[in-house]
């Protein structure tokens, strides 16, 4: 594979990140001062959540949904975010102002369980905090992407089962995903495909992921992997516009075989993938995955528009 390694979040160059400011617990300060403690739990141990989010006209795309699994996780996690949605909400309008920025915005919003008072594991050492810190920058997936399309690798690392680490959990200790993109460009490919604990393809390591067979859409069946925003707004479009789409086990042998395949995330949206260990996947029309590409982009845009 010699073609420049690409992933799905490369974005077009923005000067203007250079100077963007970032939320630090209530302050907002230029990013060469915005700084956390490295006794901090997110640094320290991975102990932390946090949700990728795009502004469009001044409106954080599918806001409801990023809450609602930020929430249930720190619930999950016994994660104090002491605050309400509301709250989250105004420390994010804050920020996008503080940068004037209202389009075309990435945001990581991240929360750790805080600054511990020894550098141990016990979560009671913890005891202040949490650290929440909000970083938006100018962002648009790079265009290149669309035609050139992601390269995939199978990779050795598979996704676990949810009595370890649960996939769901967007947590800062992202090192499962971490090892299967390694993986991935040790094998001279762009991003991991990841398989699940009995073999069927699941998902990659940054990204849900799709097929397209014979005009139906295939994804896993939803176990071992991020419950992604953008991953079910694909399925109830294709629900709502006659387009068949089956959360089913399936192997690489039909993964392989697919007419198209594509990723999703709240980054790229859908990103299409170009092969899988070296076997092209369809003859690049991609029919169905531009389809979908539009009735995301509409739905983004009535989501943000009003
Ligand atoms: C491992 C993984 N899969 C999929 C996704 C995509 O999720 P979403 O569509 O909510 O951005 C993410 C994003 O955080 C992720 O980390």
């Amino acid at each position: 594979m010699t073609k420049e390694a690409l992933t799905t979040h490369d974005a077009s160059e923005d000067a203007r990140n250079r100077d963007i400011k970032i939320y630090v617990n209530g302050e907002i300060v230029h990013r060469d001062e915005a700084k956390v403690s490295v006794y901090d739990s997110g640094f320290m141990l991975g102990d932390g959540m946090w949700e990728g989010m795009r502004l469009y006209n001044g409106k954080w795309a599918f806001f409801d949904e990023h809450m609602d699994r930020f929430f249930a996780s720190c619930k999950a996690v016994s994660l104090d975010v002491g605050m309400d949605r509301a709250g989250i909400l105004d420390a994010l309008t804050r920020t996008a102002e503080a940068n004037g920025m209202v389009s075309d915005v990435h945001c990581r919003l991240m929360l750790t369980r805080g600054v511990k008072v020894k550098p141990f594991q016990h979560p009671s050492l913890s005891r202040t905090g949490p650290t929440l810190v909000i970083i938006m920058e100018h962002s648009k997936p790079a265009a290149e992407l669309q035609n050139r399309g992601i390269r995939l690798a199978t990779v050795p690392q598979v996704r676990g089962l949810p009595m370890s680490q649960d996939a769901k959990f967007n947590s800062h200790s992202k090192l499962n995903c971490v090892i299967a993109c390694l993986q991935a460009e040790q094998a001279g490919a762009d991003e991991g495909l990841m398989l699940d604990p009995h073999g069927f393809v699941n998902t990659t390591n940054a990204c849900n992921f799709f097929i397209v067979r014979k005009g139906e859409v295939w994804t896993s069946t939803g176990d071992y992997c991020m419950n992604g925003v953008t991953r079910q707004k694909v399925i109830d479009l294709c629900r709502a516009n006659d387009i068949a789409v089956f959360e089913k086990n399936y192997s690489l042998y039909e993964a392989y075989g697919a007419d198209e395949a594509f990723l999703t995330g709240t980054f790229g949206a859908q990103t299409p993938v170009a092969e899988i260990d070296g076997k092209p996947i369809g003859d690049g029309s991609r029919e169905v995955t531009k389809r979908i590409r539009a009735l995301y982009k509409e739905l983004v845009e009535e989501n943000t528009n009003t």
